[in-house]
């Protein structure tokens, strides 16, 4: 077994998960829309189907990134050297996850549903900083190495 390979793997697959979470939930979000900040009963019921969704998102999610991080760390440390290109993206990696984290606190957790819709964007401005991270660290993976 090529242990190489087998890290780069587990890397790209975890990246590929951790991605794909984020636009289902996107998605989920989109389609919840007119529940979520329509009439009492039915921002009742999406509310708990959202929350329901997080759950199972969150222990994906938790898991890919744990996965990603490892892998790469290991990468790192076997193959790649503690060049400025892997301190760069552990760097990126860290400010994604405060950033992220930081936002849902502040702007994600204090809604409660029904909510209007311009206090609903608050979903569409953490996807923005998601996205917006995803580009920078793939960027800097895949053009300044
Ligand atoms: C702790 C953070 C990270 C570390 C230490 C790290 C380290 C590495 C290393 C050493 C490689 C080279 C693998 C090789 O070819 O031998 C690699 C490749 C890669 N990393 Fe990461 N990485 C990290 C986070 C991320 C994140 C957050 C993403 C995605 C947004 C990502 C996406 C990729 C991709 C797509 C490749 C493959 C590049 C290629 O095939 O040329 N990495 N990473």
């Amino acid at each position: 077994m090529d242990f190489h390979a087998l890290l780069r793997v587990i890397h790209i697959t975890g990246f590929a998960a951790w991605f794909g979470t984020i636009f289902a939930t996107l998605f989920l979000l989109k389609t919840l829309e007119p529940g979520l900040t329509g009439d009492k009963q039915q921002a009742n019921d999406h509310s708990l189907l959202l929350r329901r969704f997080i759950k199972l998102e969150t222990k994906m999610a938790d898991v890919a990134v744990i996965s990603v991080i490892l892998s790469g760390l290991l990468l790192a440390h076997f193959y790649e050297g503690w060049t400025p290109w892997v301190f760069a993206k552990i760097g990126l990696m860290l400010l994604q996850i405060a950033l992220t984290m930081g936002f849902i606190v502040k702007a994600i957790q204090p809604i409660t549903y029904p909510c209007d819709t311009a206090q609903y964007t608050a979903w569409y401005r953490l996807f923005t900083i998601s996205f917006s991270m995803f580009a920078v660290v793939l960027l800097v993976t895949f053009f300044l190495r």
